[in-house]
């Protein structure tokens, strides 16, 4: 079976996600090029109907996808190819149960690119449902619009609740929405994470690791040299001391979400981070994480004590071993909520 064939979208998943192109920024060819503004996107429907134009049209693409596949990447995609952020799509770099990610190639004006080339993911409506535990990653969490606006709006928070197919859809772009806010906080930190340009409805568009016939291997695919092992260990690290200083846990951090490329790294696939000072649950996902890393160097000759290391990171972000907890968590009528309160909050 082919990589295309695997991919068999049910009819049942097409319709939990509308997918008309919301969030994509607008205006991009009168726009100057040189600058990445925050949010270039035009909102709702209204303006998705008025992004109808000659090129939206003609948007083909050279990677040969079976019928299902080729609708799903127009959908999710020709929003982009409109906005003139690519004017193709070339293949498939890797297609999974819950993303498909694409290489596309950037048009020419797109600007900060080390390479002529773009990767999209594109996101499986199941994605976010599947993710075990997502009560969880959820906790402390905001919910955010496709504009990345905190949603507050009882009616949506309701549907939201409900689990209605609106509020999955709201849940759905909120998960994507919050991996896009966080790879450009982490970017703009100086992170090793792709730059990310765009996000869709369905899809994110960001910087392409890799060249023209290869897209960097995941790092758990590779055999290190010791020295360069060494210095890659201290590299992670050091990204893990960036994430934390921002406010981030990965939550789903290895050696397979990490990609090498020329001697440099990348981390990805940030959708389900974690903040630890809103999140009772980081510190055992921080250490789960800084274990599966050590895990992997530990084969390259690189040994460490990732329980160590990973109070250590902790404690140096300025983190409490015993989490704080969100006073959202407490309840007021709880003897031992108050007693907690009062306890961590001396001055209050
Ligand atoms: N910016 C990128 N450049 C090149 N390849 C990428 C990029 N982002 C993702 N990939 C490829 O797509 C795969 C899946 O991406 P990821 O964000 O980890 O999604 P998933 O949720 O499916 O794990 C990665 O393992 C990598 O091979
Ligand atoms: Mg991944």
């Amino acid at each position: 079976m082919s990589q295309h064939d695997q991919y068999n979208l049910e009819d049942s998943e097409e319709s939990v996600i509308h997918h008309s192109i919301r969030n994509m920024p607008s205006r991009r060819k009168t726009l100057d090029r040189k600058t990445i503004p925050k949010t270039r996107r035009s909102t709702g429907s209204q303006a998705g109907a008025s992004l109808q134009s000659d090129r939206r049209e003609n948007f083909s693409f050279t990677y040969q996808a079976s019928r299902h596949e080729a609708e799903w990447i127009e959908n999710s995609l020709v929003g982009f190819y409109d906005e003139h952020w690519l004017d193709d799509v070339l293949r498939l770099i890797q297609g999974g149960k819950e993303a498909h990610v694409y290489q596309c190639l950037a048009n020419p004006s797109v600007p900060g690119l080390a390479n002529p080339y773009l990767a999209a993911k594109v996101y499986r409506p199941r994605k976010f449902r599947s993710l075990k535990n997502d009560a969880v990653y959820r906790q402390g969490r905001e919910y955010i619009d496709a504009d990345g606006r905190i949603i507050r709006e009882v009616g949506m928070l309701h549907s939201i609740a409900y689990k209605t197919a609106w509020g999955m859809e709201l849940m759905h772009t909120s998960w994507i929405e919050h991996e896009v806010k966080a790879m450009r906080v982490l970017h703009a930190a100086g992170a090793d994470v792709p730059l990310c340009l765009a996000s869709g409805n369905n899809a994110v568009l960001m910087s392409y690791i890799g060249d023209k016939t290869t897209p960097a291997p995941m790092l758990n695919s590779l055999e290190l040299e010791s020295k360069e092992a060494r210095s890659l260990f201290q590299r992670v690290v050091h990204n893990i001391e960036i994430l934390l200083s921002k406010g981030y846990v990965h939550g789903d951090l290895s050696a397979y979400n990490i990609l090498y490329w020329q001697g440099e790294i990348t981390l990805i696939d940030f959708p389900q981070f974690i903040e630890p000072r809103k999140n009772q649950e980081a510190l055992p996902i921080f250490v789960r994480d800084v274990t599966r890393i050590c895990e992997y160097f530990s084969r390259q000759g690189v040994p460490s004590n990732p329980i160590k290391l990973a109070h250590s990171l902790w404690a140096a972000g300025g983190y409490h071993v015993t989490a704080e907890v969100h006073p959202s968590f407490l309840n007021p009528d709880d003897r031992q909520d108050r007693q907690y309160w009062k306890k961590t909050n001396r001055n209050g």
